[in-house]
């Protein structure tokens, strides 16, 4: 007993609390300490004290300290920081946490807490954690452990995307997806916002891109694999008006999640050539929007090479730049079928003319003509990695859908990269192997393959190229997921486990410790946002 004692007071000395309440986070923090001291004692009396730095951000703050916890704290706005309040959350624009992007330090003691950062990410992150750490439920008071977090992510890009085109889900989903992000510390939202199924934002320029586009005559039913086909026979389809986008933009923007769209060209636009074949390889065809998935060298979907077709990607592209005010913006360029050029006389006869060798060479041409619409907009274009294959401009950003050599070969020769690799960061993919389990794409991507996932592979290092890697994402095809329900299903916990992928660091990183973490922290957060989830992912391993 005497010996029990003695052991439970040198715990309590080191870390002056018990391991119970020693808080859990996720994404795993680069340091934190518990400190020999008492903590503090959170009430609807303590003030958030802030200057006019992060005045939105101190009542996003206050906002979700309330519907958290219910206590709904007082916001002060101050002149000058440098004296703290006893009993108060001091959010504070300092220098020293300059020395990297996103970086914050939160510090909670008896007397005071003091979040301090110098830009909007590192606040919002330091929140996050803050907020991991008061219940998930209505309270008086919170007893808050002396603590000191200093913290910063391992990749500058850190991207969660999302496809509203197979499927579109309603604004306040899409808020509540950038919720999850923010709450993740990832600080990119790849939308993805047309596609050969669908049109999804409000243009003015061409009209027909909304009332045609936008629009589809039926679904796909089951897999697209399945023989015969078959089809729902619904009109299916909307898209985001100007006004919606910008409220979502706002909502992203206090939250310091920068949104990037994507207009996918030159492959992925059967929907616009539906509204206006004269952009197509086929001007004298009536092209429908499509109703299956999988168009790849299946139908035709590519722009041709014309005159009409340039006016319009320039058009469209400035007017996407008016909407979005991203420094990228994604132009898709991926599975972009040769097929249709090679068959089509008057394409063949613009790359003769152009001097253009192949197909390949015309694709980079497409990509060049845009990037170089973008920069007329101040902008700079990232795309998926078949923009690579030609001889493109290198300050153009690759976003690798594919495996390490194809990344490898776009490294080496100049370009930055996103990786965002099918295996394992796709969650169009499995998640167990149980046939009862939903409707995916293909693949296995169980939980544990996704946190393992390194975004620097080893060959990169070995030929001093990991700087190339500027941070990785997964992305979110929905093909097979027609309601948010179904997106949660697929994301959740695989999103959590990206999250830690790309913020910690590889020596912080412990997949056993991250499942503990994962179930005390995350899960019951999942239930509060009452969101699904996948439950089998202990069940369902690497070796499966
Ligand atoms: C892709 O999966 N086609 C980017």
């Amino acid at each position: 007993m005497i010996r029990i004692l003695a052991v439970f007071a040198i715990v309590s000395l080191q870390y002056g609390a018990s391991a119970q309440n020693k808080p859990s986070f996720v994404p795993q923090p680069v340091r934190m300490q518990m400190l020999p001291e008492k903590g503090f004692l959170l009430t609807a009396a303590t003030s958030i004290i802030t200057d006019s730095s992060w005045k939105a951000q101190a009542y996003y703050f206050q906002q979700e300290i309330a519907s958290q916890t219910g206590l709904s704290l007082p916001v002060q706005f101050v002149t000058s920081m440098k004296k703290l309040v006893p009993g108060a959350i001091h959010l504070i624009n300092d220098s020293i946490a300059r020395q990297r992007e996103e970086y914050y330090i939160l510090q909670i003691n008896e007397q005071t807490i003091k979040l301090i950062a110098s830009d909007i990410r590192g606040v919002i992150n330091g929140m996050q954690s803050f907020m991991q750490m008061l219940p998930l439920k209505a309270v008086s008071s919170i007893e808050l452990p002396a603590i000191e977090i200093l913290d910063y992510p391992r990749f500058a890009y850190r991207g969660m995307h999302l496809d509203v085109v197979r499927h579109i889900f309603p604004v306040v989903y899409i808020k509540k997806y950038i919720d999850y992000l923010t709450f993740h510390k990832f600080n990119t939202f790849h939308w993805h916002l047309t596609d050969d199924q669908g049109w999804r934002w409000e243009v003015s320029s061409y009209p027909k891109l909304n009332s045609i586009a936008s629009w589809r005559d039926a679904t796909l039913i089951g897999h697209f694999k399945d023989q015969p086909a078959r089809y729902d026979g619904k009109r299916y389809g909307g898209f985001y008006t100007k006004a919606e986008i910008r409220e979502i933009l706002e909502y992203a923007a206090v939250r310091g999640i920068t949104v990037i769209p994507e207009l996918d060209i030159p492959g992925h636009s059967r929907a616009a050539i539906a509204a206006y074949p004269e952009f197509s390889t086929r001007p004298d065809t009536t092209w429908k929007v499509a109703t299956t998935w999988g168009m790849y060298n299946r139908q035709n979907n590519v722009l041709a090479p014309n005159e009409a077709t340039f006016t319009f990607l320039r058009t469209i592209f400035h007017e996407l730049t008016e909407l979005f005010p991203s420094s990228y913006i994604h132009l898709g360029g991926d599975e972009c079928s040769k097929r249709w050029w090679k068959e089509d006389p008057a394409t063949q006869a613009f790359m003769k003319k152009k001097g253009l060798k192949d197909e390949t060479a015309l694709q980079t041409y497409f990509i060049e003509q845009v990037a170089g619409y973008l920069k007329e907009s101040g902008r700079k274009a990232i795309g998926w990695h078949e923009i690579a294959e030609g001889a493109l401009d290198t300050t153009t950003l690759i976003m690798n859908w594919g495996d390490d050599s194809q990344a490898l070969a776009a490294a080496r020769k100049g370009f930055s990269l996103v990786m965002s690799p099918g295996k394992p960061f796709y969650f169009d993919h499995y998640q167990s192997k149980d046939p009862k389990d939903s409707l995916a794409i293909h693949g296995y991507n169980p939980l544990e393959a996704v946190y393992q996932y390194d975004p620097v592979p080893a060959a990169f290092h070995r030929e001093g190229l990991a700087y190339k890697v500027i941070g990785g994402q997964a992305n979110v095809w929905t093909e097979y997921m027609e309601y948010p329900t179904r997106v949660d299903y697929m994301i959740f916990p695989r999103m959590s486990a990206v999250s830690e992928a790309l913020w910690t660091a590889t020596e912080n990183k412990n997949y056993p410790d991250f499942l503990k973490r994962l179930e005390t922290t995350v899960i019951p957060r999942y239930q509060y946002w009452n969101s699904s989830w996948f439950s089998g992912y202990r069940k369902w391993g690497l070796r499966d």
